[in-house]
């Protein structure tokens, strides 16, 4: 039987909830590599200067139950920052190639120290170095200043820069742990939209909403989504 959250419109009795929808289309754009990065998504931030800003990130997790997603960043970052400020973000998925747009508005929220930890175990090699090593959205000198101090603090893990960043093998590569100020945001949406694009601009579009309610440092107690088609 075919995937009912794939279907090409959406069911004329709009279905419950949205977020299974989204999961099932980033799965399948992940599957099917409609291009490189295809979980890629614009997170945008607003931070008390009250001027959005907005940037590319992964996302690294989707939990359609009890629905909210994750994204990994350095937490003295620009966009760290304002989430402190102001936790409400956007967040914008498209898959061109499916022609479909999936919107979401919501509240991001450090995810648990573990989570994060067990996240960045999984990271290549260059890549725990790389968190390590960068001031993200700090200001720079110079790409050689830059390289001066990935060297500098790798070489304080034990790791000598030159002879092993890049490579995922070798004799002295000593575990490296998570830095504090690196790990994963999650995104719990209160408003979600779905977009399908149509013939002649007569797209699909279909917007839900629920209660957000919060429970502890990471998670919301959620309400029902309830949702309404909306006009193209
Ligand atoms: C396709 C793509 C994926 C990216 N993924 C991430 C990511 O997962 N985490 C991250 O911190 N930055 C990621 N970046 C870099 C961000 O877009 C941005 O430059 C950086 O996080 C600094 O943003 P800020 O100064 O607004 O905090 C990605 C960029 C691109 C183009």
């Amino acid at each position: 039987m075919s995937n009912p959250y794939l279907a090409a419109r959406l069911p004329d009795q709009l279905p419950n909830d949205p977020m299974h929808w989204v999961l099932a289309w980033l799965t399948q754009a992940e599957e099917q590599v409609v291009r490189r990065n295809a979980n890629a998504m614009a997170i945008i931030t607003c931070g008390n200067d009250t001027r959005p800003a907005a940037r590319m990130v992964l996302c690294k997790d989707f939990q359609a139950d009890p629905g909210y997603l994750v994204f990994y960043t350095n937490y003295k970052s620009d966009k760290a920052r304002q989430i402190q400020e102001n936790p409400n973000v956007a967040v914008l998925f498209h898959w061109d190639q499916l022609g479909r747009q999936a919107r979401m508005e919501g509240q991001a929220v450090r995810s648990p120290d573990a989570e994060s930890d067990a996240y960045f175990a999984t990271r290549d090699w260059g890549s725990q170095i790389g968190a390590w090593g960068s001031d993200q959205s700090a200001p720079l000198e110079s790409r050689n200043a830059l390289f001066a101090q990935v060297s500098k603090r790798a070489l304080k893990l034990g790791v000598n820069v030159a002879k092993n960043l890049g490579s995922i093998i070798g004799s002295d590569h000593p575990v490296i742990p998570r830095p504090a100020h690196w790990g994963g945001f999650r995104v719990w949406p209160s408003q979600v939209e779905l977009w399908i694009e149509g013939k002649d601009r007569i797209h699909d579009r279909a917007r839900w909403q629920r209660s957000l309610q919060r429970q502890d440092d990471d998670s919301f107690i959620v309400g029902e989504w309830s949702g309404i088609r909306l006009q193209p």
